[in-house]
């Protein structure tokens, strides 16, 4: 029987669609273009290759083609007669998953990995900022994924994926070092795996290291292609790195040339709105002039991309989106019809940018500290969360209250209390 490069057997009979599968596995797990592609080539080659489908709706998920996902995990779910425990179980959590049912998917994770702890297909799912744990909304979501990834480490060894996944939840629970020896090591054993980039990005905004930031992605990027998952992603970080550092119209540049709806051609809809709308409202905040047309622009994406609420951290930048445009209806409905796990953290945050918007520093700074106790839940990483803390930080300083702000970033963000110092 084949299997794949954890050693999980593959029910199929072709060597030539185990060795597609195989490639298309590592090309999911690197973040590289193109992910469909060799679960596409395995399916051709075996057309009852079920796990393939399986494969191919989480690649598809991952770009935001929700409705191809779900009909290569239902072309799965007809295909389970025959298959290992392994890949029927696979089947099963992901079709929850695509289904949205995100809280059975997730208990149907921790079931399947107790079981097939080396299946990373599953592992995925949960495994970084934009899955199952991260979106949970639940309190305690960051240790939750750290325990998670923590169980996994003694069953892969020095596999480079895991250990990327791992040194993320190292650097999102504050441990730094830890996470900075993890990641290097890891990319030492794959350069080319895009989440591992990103990981090492984060580390180094974590250590609020900017000069090696932008020098690493500057020597990365360029050989990743566009069509990359992470392109926009990743190109965001860069983005804020020139905005810190002054670099104005690079910031700019690489916002049309990478990061908006019609430039990040490989992103998923998710993140093409949360980096667009976070690198405006960042800009606004370092007190960079945002032409109106450029909320305005976001706002229509957020409004065609999003109609529903559901998912606070993509409603949080569906709201500075409407609230900067002026986009009265879009914001209220925000504020009236939070959805989802964590939406009883959103009216607040919403009302905040209302406020921002109107000039009103002191509601603003109100609503914003009333989300405050555990923004973790909303979802997102640190540094997208910063998208508030910032905020808050810029509303006491339009009051004067430096000091307060100074207190705020030294308890909450202590690598940028320099700089509200007196
Ligand atoms: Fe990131």
């Amino acid at each position: 029987m084949y299997k794949d490069r954890y050693g999980n057997a593959l029910t199929t009979t072709s060597q030539a669609a185990a060795d597609a599968y195989e490639r298309a596995l590592d090309r999911l797990l690197a973040g590289r273009p193109e992910m469909d592609a060799g679960f596409l080539a395995a399916i051709e080659a075996d057309p009852g290759f079920a796990a393939a489908y399986a494969g191919l709706s989480r690649a598809r998920q991952t770009v935001g083609d929700m409705a191809g996902a779900q009909a290569a995990i239902a072309q799965a779910q007809t295909l389970v007669g025959g298959v290992t425990a392994r890949e029927a179980s696979q089947i099963h959590m992901l079709s929850l998953m695509m289904g949205g049912k995100g809280a059975e998917a997730l208990q149907a994770v921790y079931d399947h990995m107790d079981r097939f702890s080396r299946d990373a297909v599953v592992a995925q799912t949960s495994s970084s900022i934009y899955g199952l744990i991260g979106f949970s909304g639940q309190p305690g979501r960051e240790a939750q994924m750290l325990a998670f990834l923590s169980r996994l480490m003694p069953h892969y060894g020095e596999d480079w994926w895991l250990m990327s996944q791992y040194a993320f939840a190292l650097c999102e629970t504050g441990q730094l070092a830890q996470a900075g020896d993890m990641i290097d090591r890891s990319l030492a054993l794959n350069p080319d795996n895009a989440h591992g980039a990103h990981v090492r990005s984060h580390v180094s905004y974590e250590e609020g290291d900017v000069d090696s930031g932008i020098a690493y992605l500057k020597e990365w990027l360029p050989g990743y292609a566009k069509a990359g998952v992470m392109h926009g992603h990743l190109s965001w970080h860069q983005a804020l790195w020139m905005l810190q550092t002054g670099d104005v119209a690079g910031m700019w540049a690489l916002l049309d040339d990478a990061v908006t709806p019609d430039a990040a051609i490989g992103g998923a809809p998710l993140s093409v709105l949360v980096d667009t709308a976070s690198l405006l409202h960042r800009a606004e905040l370092a007190g960079v002039a945002v032409p109106q047309e450029r909320w305005v622009s976001i706002s229509e994406f957020a409004a065609r991309a999003f109609p529903r609420t559901g998912n606070a951290f993509v409603d949080m930048h569906v709201a500075v989106s409407h609230a900067m445009a002026g986009e009265a209806s879009g914001i209220s409905r925000i504020i009236s019809e939070p959805a989802g796990p964590a939406s009883d953290l959103v009216p607040s945050i919403a009302q905040g940018f209302q406020d921002m918007a109107r000039r009103d520093w002191a509601g603003a700074a109100r609503h914003f500290k009333s989300a405050m106790a555990d923004t973790a839940r909303i979802g997102g990483s640190r540094a997208q969360r910063d998208l508030v803390e910032h905020s808050l930080l810029a509303c006491l300083m339009r009051q004067g209250l430096r000091a307060e702000a100074h207190d705020l970033a030294a308890l909450r963000r202590p690598v940028i209390a320099g700089a509200y110092a007196s």
